[in-house]
């Protein structure tokens, strides 16, 4: 494959998409895990196959796929990017689900692999949750908006550190909220994809927290419609205490997700 070839990041995405199959990292973990018991895929066979599948995809795609305005892509962090120039009509996001994943390391194998990063570690830096807030917990709750507030001091009694974690994790959504406004023409709107979950027995309604934040943010309203979702990963259930299970239990993991639309 010629360096310059356009062809050349479809063959990278390729490669992204095979690299845990093709090694013993646990199929749908949802932290990093060894499966010792895992036969990795033949290499060569997987990426022919995942080659394919993605032609095939762009076939089916028809005249959706041909060449049309060229998009402007920003790779930056949504709490610190300076503003469009021109307002935008229309956000689409799924944002971080608090305590649930750390994408920094459920990315790793392409971002080694693929020469993002040398330490994957480097790229939780800025993602959402991981500003301090100078907490200074004392002072940075004050911030916080009701639900949050709730939340956090729910947990606090259970987990101090996870309280810390969730508040700002909650503390960057309610920015987030701020700077979709910021974002938006006087006509737009914003749709956010967001679930619930469950921390050491303490359910973490992030949809009523970004609920709440984007009408504080200025929103003049937030619809929210529920939206059933099929088991995400191996082990979709929680237990008493919060851990993940395979055991069916009254806590189902993700089993709804909501779409929230806020509008100006
Ligand atoms: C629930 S995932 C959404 C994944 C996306 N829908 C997709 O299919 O690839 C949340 C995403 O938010 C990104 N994220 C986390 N912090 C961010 C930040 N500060 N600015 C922009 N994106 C961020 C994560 O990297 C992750 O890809």
């Amino acid at each position: 494959m010629p360096a310059r070839s356009k062809y050349r990041p479809v063959f990278y995405c390729a490669f992204s998409a095979i690299l845990k199959s093709c090694s013993r990292w646990q199929q749908r973990a949802i932290k990093p895990a060894l499966d010792p018991d895992k036969m990795p895929q033949d290499v060569r066979k997987a990426f022919l196959e995942q080659v394919e599948l993605m032609a095939q995809a762009f076939d089916e795609a028809g005249d959706a796929a041909a060449p049309g305005p060229m998009p402007d892509i920003w790779h930056a962090n949504v709490l610190t990017v300076t503003a469009p120039a021109q307002p935008v009509d229309l956000i689409v996001t799924s944002p971080p689900y608090v305590t649930s994943y750390e994408y920094a390391d459920l990315h790793q194998l392409s971002s080694l692999w693929l020469g993002y990063a040398q330490d994957y570690r480097e790229l939780r830096i800025g993602s959402i949750g991981s500003s301090q807030h100078a907490l200074n917990f004392r002072r940075g709750h004050a911030a916080l908006n009701h639900i949050g507030r709730q939340i956090v001091f729910t947990l606090y009694s259970q987990d101090s550190a996870a309280a810390e974690a969730v508040a700002n994790y909650f503390l960057d959504m309610q920015r987030v909220a701020e700077r979709c406004l910021e974002f938006l023409s006087t006509k737009g709107m914003a749709m956010f994809v967001i679930g619930n979950t469950y921390y050491r027995g303490v359910e973490i309604d992030n949809a009523a927290h970004l609920t709440e934040a984007l009408l504080q943010a200025g929103f003049r309203s937030v619809r929210a419609a529920r939206r059933r979702i099929s088991n995400k990963c191996a082990t979709p259930y929680r237990d008493g205490v919060g851990r993940y299970t395979r055991s069916r239990t009254p806590r189902p993991l993700y089993a709804e997700e909501f779409v929230l639309i806020a509008h100006i």
